[in-house]
């Protein structure tokens, strides 16, 4: 269970306008999830009926109020891409659990995905290629060793163990959020072994890199762009973007 954070500050500057989108570039937004509660009402007006059927499903209020103000983040920031009011615009999910922009005739090309941990959303937004992104507070794992046998490749796991003791836990974590952000880029068709590709999990300068993930197609692989980023203290995340290489600009939403 997460410890709650009393305030989550997001290294990242703040815009509360959508920059151009140009395709050889990536956006990457932090949405604290901490916000005044008098901001509440004005975000949950956002949502659709079913999203306020699906926050009122929660019985606790914070992760209710996470819920509420993640989904009203995206919506927003997909309304400022797009040129439309957030309630405005159909989210769909595909066959994989992947939420998509419904109505796709007038929104060519715009992909995004969202993660969340503790106080803190993550939204990735691109044109013409699918996007992943993941985040995580950083915590104790229990059976870090027992996942990183399961699902790391062997590099991998040999990385981790050489960590120092205080850094292995966050070295867990960069693995994880690498390897997630890659699976929810790509979806179903990645292979089952999630240990038979390696995400670079030493510290790049947040330069970023390519991946080849091996996936069901015909022993195809997939080429993602993955490049991890650094949302705030106490957080870890990574970007994954299929086919080229993408410059990744990194913002905080103003809701
Ligand atoms: C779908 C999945 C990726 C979500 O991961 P999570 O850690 O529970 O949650 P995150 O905060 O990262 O992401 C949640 C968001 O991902 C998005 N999402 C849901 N299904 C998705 C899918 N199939 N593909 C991409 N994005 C998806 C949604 O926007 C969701 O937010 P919402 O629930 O508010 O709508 C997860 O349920 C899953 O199946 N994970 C596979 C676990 C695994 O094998 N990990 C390997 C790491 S080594």
């Amino acid at each position: 269970m997460l410890q709650l954070s009393a305030t989550m500050n997001s290294t990242w500057p703040t815009s509360a306008e959508h920059p151009l989108l140009p395709t050889d570039e990536a956006h990457v937004w932090a949405a604290p999830l901490d916000i005044a509660s008098t901001r509440f009402d004005t975000l949950w007006n956002t949502l659709r009926p079913h999203e306020q059927q699906r926050a009122d499903q929660f019985r606790l209020d914070a992760p209710r109020h996470r819920f509420v103000i993640a989904r009203a983040a995206l919506r927003i920031l997909l309304g400022r891409y797009l040129g439309v009011e957030p309630g405005d615009m159909l989210l769909t999910v595909d066959a994989n659990g992947k939420p998509r922009l419904a109505n796709r005739d007038n929104v060519p090309e715009l992909h995004f995905n969202m993660a969340h941990s503790d106080q803190l959303a993550l939204i990735g937004v691109t044109r013409g290629c699918e996007i992943g992104v993941d985040v995580e507070r950083l915590r104790t794992v229990r059976h870090a060793a027992h996942i990183a046998q399961r699902y790391f490749h062997p590099n991998e796991v040999k990385t981790i163990e050489a960590a120092p003791p205080n850094d292995r836990d966050a070295a867990f974590m960069r693995c994880w959020t690498c390897k997630e952000a890659i699976l929810k880029a790509i979806g179903v068709g990645i292979t089952d072994s999630l240990a038979a590709f390696q995400a670079p999990i030493v510290d790049d300068g947040g330069r970023g890199s390519f991946v080849a993930v091996p996936t069901h197609s015909h022993g195809k692989s997939a080429r993602c762009w993955l490049q991890r980023l650094n949302p705030g203290d106490d957080y870890v995340a990574a970007v994954a973007v299929v086919g080229i290489e993408r410059k990744i600009r990194c913002m905080t939403v103003v809701l």
